[in-house]
């Protein structure tokens, strides 16, 4: 893999790369349902602030792990104290099922791309997407459907995704980056246009006027925090296998803070579409736009719809738009997948690249059959909420307090400050040691607390303990199991922190 790696040294690619991998359907499809289920701007000032306060500090430990330690996710932690590769295995199996359903998601737009020239979906595309794309039943209870359509959608995304890491990540995310623009692009087309209908002011006023009352909501708190994770690929094991990567070490900050300015601009620009388009559709339509905005994991392909049947040309248009966030989300499973990998690579060497990645595509195919089932639109929003808020969280908890407090990692600590060529060493061991795992243990305890109040968004017990809990569960076993079997096997490990 490296070899392959070494052909692409500069930075700019590595950014591209990195940035491609940061972007995707985190911020064009969940990132606006967010804003909208959580109340417009009161979501975005708790976002922004806990992107640079906790996302940039991770993210810069995430690359650097990965940088100097040149492992997967399951080894860097591996070799600061064996039992903790648990961390890794969380961070592996929470991946693989956020990437479930992450390709049904991809598969969703796969299916918007093949509809995009007829005229269906420009008419009413809420009902369009409803009864072509989801062909979603009314309760969760009723979940015996299956749409084949949408199966078969699905199988292509993930053939798609094979031979996406056939030649590599590195080269496909060369295509990324020179595709990066087109998203900006593009956005920034649909926007001029929904600007002119009326009802968009009040659409805008809606996404960035804020009200001070909300921001001692918890639950917001809770949910920028795991949209931050999400859109920065964090706890996932992702970027530590980016910073394996060659890159100038010195680059390391500078690259995290691009990353994070890029990925929060481009969710900026969506949310702003998404919202201007709201404003007309409640003008002319007859509904608030508070109502609008709370429909969920589908507000984005419905609202984005709507916006590109606007446009002059709109068949041209989605064909564009659709294909671009089928692109990015094959690329971010592109990016998980390569992660996976590694992770089970470095464990059974013998196995090669191609068949882990082959079985991780499979086994991620035949897990997303349930969200093919009339009531997999449930099942998706239950495990969304359930494994961003517990799994990913925790894991970066466990990573922040690995890196600041253990006094094997002080080591780490002093490389990071000496390699920032961009000088943010202190802030970012404060947020490392204080700040990221006091404001994670906060809103860990209350998820905890809130979560075992209230059955999530009223839905059946079954399904909040088999996809909420039973999800989260699968995460912490793996962490577990991994811990007492390398504590069992700790004379085995010979590794060092320092491989140099
Ligand atoms: N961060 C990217 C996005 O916002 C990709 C991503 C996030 C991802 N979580 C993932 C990809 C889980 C695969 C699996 O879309």
């Amino acid at each position: 893999m490296n070899q392959k790696m070494d052909k692409l040294p500069t930075t700019a690619v590595f950014l591209f790369a990195a940035i491609g991998s940061a972007v995707g359907l985190g911020n064009i499809w969940r990132f606006p349902y967010l804003v909208g289920k959580y109340g417009g701007a009161e979501f975005l000032i708790p976002y922004f602030l806990l992107l640079v306060v906790v996302g940039v500090p991770l993210l810069i430990l995430e690359l650097a792990l990965g940088q100097r330690l040149h492992r997967g996710p399951v080894s860097v932690f591996k070799s600061i104290m064996p039992p903790l590769g648990g961390i890794g295995v969380a961070a592996s199996l929470a991946g693989c099922l956020i990437a479930i359903y992450y390709a049904v998601v991809v598969a969703w737009s796969l299916m918007m791309l093949f509809s995009s020239f007829g005229s269906g979906w420009q008419v009413d595309p809420a009902s369009f997407f409803f009864r072509e794309v989801l062909h979603s039943s009314s309760s969760p209870n009723h979940f015996y459907l299956i749409s084949t359509l949408l199966l078969f959608a699905l199988v292509i995304c993930w053939i798609c995704v094979y031979l996406f890491l056939w030649r590599g990540v590195r080269n496909s995310s060369v295509l990324v980056a020179v595709i990066m623009p087109i998203p900006f692009l593009l956005l920034f087309i649909i926007l001029l246009n929904g600007l002119s209908y009326p009802g968009a002011w009040e659409g805008i006023v809606y996404y960035l006027k804020p009200s001070v009352e909300t921001l001692y909501d918890a639950e917001v708190w809770v949910a920028a925090m795991t949209q931050v994770f999400f859109s920065l690929s964090l706890g996932l094991g992702i970027m530590i296998t980016f910073g394996n990567y060659e890159l100038t070490h010195k680059e390391v900050v500078r690259c995290a803070c691009l990353v994070a300015l890029a990925d929060g601009l481009v969710a900026l620009l969506s949310g702003l579409v998404v919202f201007v388009t709201i404003g007309h559709m409640a003008s002319s339509g007859g509904l608030s736009i508070e109502d609008l905005a709370a429909s969920g994991p589908t507000l984005s392909f419905i609202v984005f719809a709507k916006a590109l049947s606007l446009l002059p040309g709109a068949p041209f248009f989605a064909f564009i738009f659709f294909l671009i966030l089928f692109v990015l989300g094959l690329n971010g499973l592109a990016s998980l997948v390569e992660a996976v990998a590694l992770a089970v690579r470095e464990h059974f060497p013998s196995i090669s690249k191609a068949t882990i990645s082959l079985y991780v595509c499979i086994f991620c195919c035949l897990g997303g059959l349930i969200y093919t089932t009339g009531a997999g639109l449930y099942f998706l929003d239950t495990v969304d909420h359930f494994v961003t808020t517990f799994s990913l969280l925790t894991v970066g908890l466990a990573q922040a307090l690995v890196v600041g407090w253990l006094p094997r990692a002080l080591e780490f600590q002093k490389w990071v400050h000496s390699i920032s060529q961009w000088k943010v060493g202190r802030l970012w061991l404060w947020s490392i040691k204080y700040i990221s795992p006091a404001i994670l243990t906060i809103l860990l305890a209350f998820s905890f607390y809130h979560e075992s109040k209230h059955l999530y968004a009223s839905y059946p017990l079954w399904v909040v303990f088999t996809f909420g809990w039973g999800a989260v569960a699968l995460t912490y076993l793996g962490w577990g199991l991994y811990a007492i079997y390398a504590t069992e096997n700790r004379r085995n490990v010979t590794e060092l922190f320092y491989p140099d």
